[in-house]
């Protein structure tokens, strides 16, 4: 039926719902989302916001999470059982958090502390599943994300000596090293054969790395900033810590998706940009800030496609589910998982 909807039928419809529910409807939105779905967003942010607003949120009785998947579950364990988080489109799915299962993870667990012993914590970045959130909490670790990683990585050192970062690579590297531990300290965990990569000595390595990467991120490279440098030489490069370490050691700033907004906000008019991050999110910062020069370090890149799949239809779809009082889109964790994944959630929220 949305199919043959006018875009204007399709926003009014949300604007009638939306009016209707008033404070039982919550819409938080994270910034990679459309403009035609963050112009209904009660609230935008990164993952750190979004998860942060969702815990303090215990008045809407009806969450529709516009963001992917693991977001949605984060927020249906940080919300009461008096509220339902939906998803609007359920393949809105991570691929980095699909590159952690939780079968791999135990295994890899069990591998790690026959080389270390007790010697180590996980850290696990909130872009991971339920069930990993749940082996981080049973095991003492906490979860992370690209706002706190520095903090959380300095904290977990003070409770072991090596760390177990998943499900990023690019994220436990950059924040690693820019805390000042040598990548000959940093070893790779691959979940494909089971091994681990690394050079140098087994018993010098401080911190173990996922072999998982994000899509959107890890495609840029370090041709894009030479290319940038070359034709605007006045630009300054920030890109996002999921890209891979040659391209923020060759870019001049680096930071989370909140480090990257806040800076361009508070940057001077006239100054000029290449921004290495999410393309939907890229677009809208050059429209907001017309006062300043701002490109993306790759024109060519894709938005990222399961993000995308949140469009006007399947908000509408989800807030009709609402409406007409039908079951469709909910995220509900398993309670058990629940209980030791808010363990983990908890130490990152506290600190
Ligand atoms: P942040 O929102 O924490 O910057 O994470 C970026 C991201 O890739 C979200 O999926
Ligand atoms: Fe996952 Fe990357 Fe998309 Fe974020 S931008 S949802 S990490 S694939």
């Amino acid at each position: 039926k949305y199919r043959t909807m006018e875009l204007a039928e399709m926003e009014s419809r949300i604007r009638d719902i939306k009016g209707k529910l008033g404070e039982k409807l919550f819409i938080p939105c994270h910034h990679y989302q459309k403009d035609e779905v963050v112009q209904f967003a009660d609230s935008i942010g990164d993952s750190l916001q979004l998860a942060q607003v969702a815990a303090a949120n215990n008045k809407a009785e009806h969450i529709v999470f516009c963001g992917v998947h693991f977001m949605a579950e984060t927020a249906d364990m940080l919300t009461t059982d008096k509220q339902t988080v939906y998803l609007p489109d359920m393949r809105a799915g991570c691929s980095m958090a699909d590159m952690a299962d939780i079968y791999q993870t135990e295994e890899a667990w069990v591998q790690l502390q026959e080389i270390f012993g007790d010697t180590i914590i996980p850290l696990t970045y909130v872009n991971s599943t339920a069930a990993i959130k749940a082996f981080t909490g049973r095991n003492g670790g906490a979860c992370v994300t690209s706002s706190n990683a520095k903090k959380m990585v300095k904290w977990a050192f003070t409770q072991k000596e090596r760390l177990f970062f998943l499900p990023d690579q690019h994220l436990g590297r950059n924040t690693a090293f820019e805390l000042g531990i040598p990548l000959e300290q940093m070893a790779v965990w691959n979940p494909i054969t089971g091994k681990l990569e690394f050079e140098g000595n087994v018993e010098d390595i401080k911190v173990i790395l996922w072999k998982g990467h994000c899509s959107v991120h890890q495609g840029f490279t370090v041709e894009n900033v030479r290319e940038v440098r070359e034709k605007y030489p006045e630009m300054t490069i920030i890109v996002h810590p999921e890209c891979c370490r040659e391209v923020v050691e060759v870019s001049d700033m680096n930071g989370s998706t909140k480090f990257i907004v806040d800076t361009i906000n508070a940057a001077p008019a006239g100054s000029s940009w290449a921004i290495g991050t999410e393309m939907n999110l890229v677009k809208r910062i050059i429209a907001e800030h017309p006062d300043k020069t701002i490109i993306s370090l790759n024109e060519n890149m894709c938005p990222c496609l399961t993000m995308n799949r949140i469009d006007l239809p399947h908000l509408l779809w989800a807030l009709e589910i609402i409406e007409n009082g039908e079951e469709g889109n909910v995220i509900k964790v398993d309670e058990a998982i629940t209980k030791e994944a808010v363990l983990s959630l908890d130490r990152m929220l506290s600190l």
